[in-house]
């Protein structure tokens, strides 16, 4: 009967010391006093002690130099905003609790806001380029400062710590960047991976918060190969060069025809033809000495034959047969 659970123990505790600061006409000092800070934004909190006089108001302040300055004074909430305050060096702060003309003990925490803030997600933004991620970062903001000052300012060597994964699996992959954009490439096509991004510090390994997931799924990689591109282009410009070629073939034979067509055939005697088949004639009529003008000639019109070069070039006779239609022979 004489036996106490710890709990109950605990309460008599409390009640203790209730009853005492009542007693004494003392004003209970807040509890559960702790900074909460993330990107320089500087909350001080504290949880109000129970007090059945009436309500408790509260003064924060901080030190600075020898002398402590007030940034919150009888206030009813239970924080206090020390963003204001210079990031660096060591502070301390302190907070009571106030009824009427009394007040608690104060309260002391030192804080040194470079080292204690807790570095906030990044933003990030994703694209997705067929089977690569492009990721974009952005640092986090600093509270109570110009809009371009992030929290690469304040700490030199900010890194980005990324992992990523395929959804709906546990193996995760991380690299570290030290830029503001950074590429998943050869990633697994029609799948869906999810990035995960925080501020790191490798001079005082100090990790930030992981953004929430992003998760983006891939496509194919269904970008022409350059070396596609120029098989491509030099075969269009041989089918030209081929098609022009043709034209020209065929613009060739029906000139051959039509020529053959409105000339009539002439044909040279048998025995002019034998003598210009020996080369030797061949050679004399060609370089015949013309000085002599006392000789006397006849007139007379060579027309190639175009059978006989056919017969030679067999490939050329073909298409030009067939483009004519008919060859004439000699
Ligand atoms: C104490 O605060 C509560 C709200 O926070 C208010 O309703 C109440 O009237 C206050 N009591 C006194 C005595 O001021
Ligand atoms: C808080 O600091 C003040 C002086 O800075 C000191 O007098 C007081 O005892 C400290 N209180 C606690 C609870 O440490
Ligand atoms: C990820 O996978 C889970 C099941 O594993 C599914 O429910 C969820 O919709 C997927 N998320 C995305 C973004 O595809
Ligand atoms: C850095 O911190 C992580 C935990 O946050 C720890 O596992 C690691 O060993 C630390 N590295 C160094 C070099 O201190």
């Amino acid at each position: 009967m004489g036996i106490l659970s710890e709990e109950n123990s605990c309460m008599c505790f409390v009640s203790f010391l209730f009853l005492i600061f009542t007693a004494l006409g003392m004003v209970p000092p807040p509890e559960n006093v702790r900074m909460n800070s993330v990107n320089f934004k500087n909350i001080l909190q504290w949880v109000s002690p129970a007090f059945p006089k009436g309500n408790l108001t509260f003064t924060a302040q901080y030190q600075s130099y020898r002398t402590f300055q007030d940034i919150c004074v009888r206030i009813a909430s239970t924080e206090c905003d020390f963003s204001t305050i210079s990031k660096y060096g060591y502070h301390t702060l302190r907070v009571r609790a106030e009824f009427a003309n009394e007040h608690s003990d104060w309260v002391n925490i030192t804080f040194s806001p470079v080292d204690d803030t807790i570095i906030g997600p990044p933003g990030i933004h994703v694209e997705v380029l067929a089977d690569s991620l492009h990721m974009r970062f952005l640092a986090p903001k600093i509270e109570n400062e110009h809009e371009t000052w992030t929290m690469k300012n304040i700490y030199n060597s900010w890194t980005y710590n990324v992992q990523y994964w395929k959804n709906g699996t546990d193996e995760k992959f991380h690299i570290t960047s030290q830029y503001d954009f950074e590429v998943l490439r050869n990633l697994e096509p029609w799948t869906t991976y999810c990035v995960q991004v925080q501020g790191f510090l490798p001079d005082s390994n100090k990790t930030g918060e992981w953004t929430e997931p992003v998760c983006e799924q891939t496509n194919n990689d269904d970008t022409v190969p350059s070396w596609l591109v120029a098989i491509i282009l030099i075969a269009s410009v041989f089918m030209v060069f081929l098609v022009l070629l043709g034209c020209f073939a065929l613009l060739w034979c029906i000139y051959k025809k039509t020529k053959y067509t409105f000339s009539p055939r002439n044909s040279l005697p048998q025995h002019l033809k034998e003598f210009l088949g020996h080369p030797h004639h061949s050679k004399l009529l060609f370089f015949f000495p013309l000085s002599d003008e006392n000789e006397v000639f006849d007139k007379l019109s060579v027309i190639a034959e175009d059978s006989e070069n056919s017969k030679q070039n067999p490939s050329d006779s073909h298409s030009c047969g067939t483009l004519s239609g008919q060859e004439p022979q000699s």
